[in-house]
C-alpha cells in the first residue's frame, strides 16, 4: 500500500497537536497484547507511524509467524506493511509474557472477546491476562497503561483495573491505569482503517493516561475522542449496532422490493444522497455475518437485558438478519419452480464478504444449510476461504452431507454442469467471469445475493438473473 504524505516518519517529528505534545515526552515503546487480526493490524499501524511497538501472542506460532514479518492471514497490503514494519526494525515479537511487560510502557490488549451460548460476552481472556499483568505488575517499578482494545461490554475497564489492582497490590491511578481505547477495522481494508482512522477514541480515567494515547497516536490522523470508559466502551457497540441496523433496514427493504417490481440498490443509492442518512452499509445482500456485527449486537442486546433495558431495535436489526438466509433461498427455490431438490447449485464465495479469508459467521454456512435441507446438491468455491469454511463445516452441519457437498478448485469448475449457480460473496474473480462461464449452467439461472455480477453479461451468457431486492417490473 503507497505510503500517504507524511505517514512513516518518526512520530516525534510530528507536526500538529498531537506530535508536538508528543515532542515533549519521552519516547513510548507500544505493546501489543494478542496477534489477531486487531493486534496485528495496530501493531502495523504504530509502527508505520514510527514508534516502537513490542508484540507477544500466547500461541508460539503466532510470535514466530509475526517475528518474521509474516501475516497470518490474508487481508489486502498487510503481508507488505507487516514485512516492512519488522525489517525497520520497529516492531518485534517479544518472546515471553515477563520480557514483552518489562518492555512495553503502554499495553494493549487486543484479545477475543466470544459470544457465549445466550449471546453475552465473554471477557474471560482479557481477565485471565489482567491476573498474569498484575502478577508482573507487582515486581514492576515503572507506571504501565493498560489498554482495552477489545470489544468488551461497558464496565469491563473498571473490572480489569479492579483485578489488577487486587493482584499487584498497586494502586490505580498511580502505579497504573486502565483505559479502553475500542477500534474500528474492518476486515478486508485493515490497513487502511488502522492507517486512517475514522476517529480514534478513547476512555480514560487520568490525565496522564490521556496525555500518554494521544502520544502513542502521534502521527495519526482523525479526530481524538477522550471520553470515560464506560462511554468509550458504548461508543464502539453502538457503532456496530447502527451499521447493522443499516444493513438489515436495507435487507427488509430488499424484501419489498422484489414484491413491487422496484429495486433497492437505487432506491437506497437516493436514500443515502441525503448526508444525515449516508450512502454506506444500505448495501442489501444476504445479511450480515463476521466476528463482529452478529456477536457485538448479541452482546449489547444481552448485556442491556442485565441492565434491564430492552433494544428492540438492535434486537429487530438481528431478527432480520437471522431469516435473510433463507430468503436468498427462497429466491432460489422460486426461480427454479419451486423445487431445489435434486439440484445441483454452485455456491460461488465462503467468505463473510470479499478480501477476507474469514469464514466466522459468514451467511455461507446458513444458506448452504438451508439449500441441502431442501434437498440441493452444491457445489462450493471461494478463492480465499474454501479451506476455513470446510474447516467450520462439521460445526454447522448435524449430519455429514457426503458427496452432495462438493468443493471447486475455479468457479469455472462450480459451474460448469451445474444447474443454478449462487452468488453470495462479491469476489471481482466473479464479476470477471465471461459469459462463456456462465453459459455452462444447465438451466441457465444465476441468483446474485451480493448484486455483484453485471446483468449485461448474464444477458449476454442466455442467462436468467435474479438479484437480490430487484423484482420484475
Ligand atoms: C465491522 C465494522 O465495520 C468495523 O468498523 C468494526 O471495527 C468491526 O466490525 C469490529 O467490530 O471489529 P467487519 O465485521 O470486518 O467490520 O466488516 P463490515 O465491512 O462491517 O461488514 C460486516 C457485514 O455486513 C459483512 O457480512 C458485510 O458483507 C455486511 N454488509 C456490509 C452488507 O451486507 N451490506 C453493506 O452495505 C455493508
Amino acid at each position: 500500500m503507497p505510503r500517504a504524505k507524511g505517514q512513516g516518519r518518526p512520530a516525534r517529528e510530528k507536526a500538529g497537536a498531537r506530535g508536538a505534545e508528543a515532542a515533549r515526552e519521552p519516547p513510548l515503546t507500544l505493546g501489543v497484547s494478542g496477534l489477531g487480526f486487531v493486534g496485528v493490524a495496530m501493531s502495523v499501524a504504530f509502527a508505520h507511524y514510527g514508534h516502537d511497538v513490542v508484540g507477544y501472542d500466547v500461541v508460539d506460532r503466532r510470535r514466530e509467524e509475526v517475528g518474521r514479518g509474516h501475516a497470518p492471514f490474508f487481508d489486502p497490503g498487510l503481508e507488505e506493511e507487516l514485512s516492512s514494519a519488522v525489517k525497520s526494525g520497529r516492531l518485534r515479537v517479544a518472546k515471553d509474557r515477563e520480557s514483552f511487560f518489562r518492555d512495553a510502557d503502554v499495553v494493549f490488549l487486543c484479545l477475543p472477546t466470544p459470544s457465549r451460548s445466550d449471546g453475552s460476552v465473554e471477557t474471560s481472556f482479557l481477565e485471565e491476562e489482567a491476573l498474569r499483568l498484575g502478577k508482573l505488575l507487582r515486581r514492576s517499578r515503572s507506571w504501565k497503561l493498560i489498554v482495552v482494545k477489545s470489544t468488551s461490554p461497558p464496565g469491563t475497564v473498571r473490572k480489569i483495573e479492579r483485578i489488577i489492582a487486587g493482584e499487584s497490590g498497586k494502586k490505580p491511578g498511580e502505579d497504573f491505569s486502565v483505559a479502553s481505547n475500542p477500534e474500528f477495522l474492518a476486515e478486508g481494508n485493515l490497513v487502511r482503517d488502522a492507517l486512517e482512522p475514522s476517529r480514534i477514541v478513547v476512555g480514560t480515567s487520568d490525565e496522564r493516561s490521556e496525555r500518554t494515547l494521544r502520544q502513542a497516536y502521534s502521527g495519526f490522523p482523525g479526530p481524538f475522542v477522550a471520553l470515560p470508559p464506560t462511554s468509550s466502551e458504548l461508543v464502539k457497540y453502538s457503532s456496530n449496532a447502527l451499521l447493522a441496523v443499516k444493513v438489515s433496514f436495507a435487507n427488509e427493504i430488499a424484501r419489498l422490493a422484489e414484491k413491487v417490481g422496484s429495486d433497492v440498490y437505487p432506491v437506497m443509492e437516493a436514500v443515502g444522497m441525503d448526508p444525515r442518512l449516508g450512502k454506506a452499509f444500505l448495501r442489501a445482500g444476504p445479511g450480515f455475518g463476521g466476528s463482529c456485527f452478529p456477536k457485538d449486537l448479541k452482546g449489547l442486546v444481552a448485556f442491556a437485558r442485565q441492565m434491564g433495558v430492552p433494544l428492540p431495535v438492535t434486537d429487530a436489526a438481528l431478527n432480520v438478519n437471522e431469516t435473510q438466509a433463507r430468503h436468498v433461498v427462497d429466491l432460489a427455490e422460486t426461480a427454479s419452480g419451486g423445487l431445489l431438490a435434486g439440484r445441483e447449485v454452485a455456491l460461488l464465495g465462503l467468505a463473510f464478504k470479499r478480501d477476507t479469508d474469514d469464514v466466522r459467521e459468514s451467511r455461507a454456512y446458513p444458506i448452504l444449510g438451508e439449500l441441502l435441507k431442501r434437498g440441493a446438491l452444491v457445489r462450493l468455491h471461494d478463492p480465499k476461504a474454501a479451506e476455513s469454511f470446510r474447516a467450520g463445516l462439521p460445526k454447522i452441519l448435524s449430519v455429514d452431507p457426503g458427496p452432495r457437498v462438493r468443493f471447486c478448485e475455479t468457479p469455472e469448475e462450480a459451474l460448469r454442469g451445474a444447474n443454478l449457480a449462487l452468488v453470495q460473496c462479491d469476489w471481482e474473480e466473479y464479476a470477471a467471469l465471461p459469459p462463456s462461464a456462465w453459459k455452462e449452467l444447465k438451466d441457465r439461472l444465476v441468483i446474485d445475493a451480493r448484486r455483484s455480477v453485471d446483468p449485461a453479461t448474464m444477458r449476454r451468457a442466455g442467462v436468467r438473473y435474479v438479484a437480490i431486492g430487484k423484482g420484475e417490473p
